[in-house]
């Protein structure tokens, strides 16, 4: 006997999918057969997720906007699911990457805070109603919002960028309390530090080994590896997970008992 996820049929929305986690995940949702609806800001990086699903037989359509205009946050979800016919999966993966965000807390004002509230708090839960209106209407479906193992334990010069990714693992408890009657599951992946370029340019690479070295399976977040957690929990075999944080960080959270050696051999 074997156990098989198959999402053919379905439509999935993956927000920021033209480079790194959201892009494994848009590659991923395509493997398993869903037709991917790719959202990014930048046109370019969209239409290489697009290239790269379709190179490997995948079905896929780059849909171009900048989701911190409420307006466009409804106009996507209105062209993928015309696109679509209907809209079963959205990963609300667009969000300010960890590295981008950090300030020392004395540092932050509040155009700062608002800046970093509005791109992660506020943008996810506007891409969650949006979605769940079609989802309401067309009988359920799977939403995913993307928040972050530094929501987990606290780490110096990211207060803002985690409290506002630990709002979105409320936000996700209490859409999965008021969507579920619409047979609407709701869940929230969060990644330990996953090395995308991004992430690459932002941290010192001593930094990074360190925060690896600190983890019980001695290694770092791979973007493909959100892709495969989020292929499962848009599946039938979660079908009774809800409200749930599920996290993908080598162990990371349980790293409070083995402190980073930062900039030192962590051995
Ligand atoms: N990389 C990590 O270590 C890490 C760790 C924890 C959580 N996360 C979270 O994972 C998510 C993805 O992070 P990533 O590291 O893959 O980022 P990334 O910068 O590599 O990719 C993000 C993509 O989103 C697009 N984007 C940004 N703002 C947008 C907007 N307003 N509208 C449409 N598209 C937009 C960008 O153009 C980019 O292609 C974020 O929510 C981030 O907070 C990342």
């Amino acid at each position: 006997m074997s156990v098989e996820i198959d999402h053919s049929g379905k439509v999935a929305l993956v927000t920021g999918s033209g480079a790194g986690i959201g892009r494994e995940i848009a590659r991923w949702m395509a493997r398993a057969g869903a037709a991917v609806a790719v959202n990014d800001v930048r046109t370019e990086e969209a239409d290489e997720t697009v290239a790269l699903i379709a190179d490997e037989g995948g079905t896929a359509s780059a849909f171009v906007a900048d989701l911190r205009n409420d307006d466009a946050i409804h106009q996507l979800v209105a062209d993928v699911t015309a696109w679509g016919g209907r809209l079963d999966i959205a990963v609300n993966n667009v969000g300010m990457m960890a590295g981008r965000g950090t300030a020392r807390f004395v540092d932050m004002d509040g155009a700062f805070w608002r800046d970093i509230v509005d791109q992660n708090l506020v943008l996810t839960a506007l891409s969650g109603r949006a979605e769940a209106l079609v989802m309401m209407e067309q009988g359920g479906g799977v939403i995913i919002n993307v928040s972050s193992g530094e929501t987990t334990r606290p780490s110096p010069m990211m207060s803002s960028y985690a409290a506002a990714k630990a709002a979105i693992n409320h936000l996700t408890w209490s859409m999965a309390v008021e969507l579920g009657p619409h047979n609407i599951r709701v869940n929230a992946i969060a990644p330990g530090t996953t090395l995308t370029e991004e992430v690459k340019k932002a941290f010192p690479l001593g930094h990074y080994d360190a925060i690896v070295a600190a983890t019980p399976l001695q290694r770092e977040t791979l973007p493909e590896e959100l892709g495969r957690l989020s292929v499962y929990l848009a599946s039938d075999l979660a079908r009774c997970t809800t409200g749930q944080l599920i996290l993908a960080d080598a162990g990371a959270f349980l790293s409070r008992t083995r402190p980073p050696n930062l900039g030192q051999d962590a051995s």
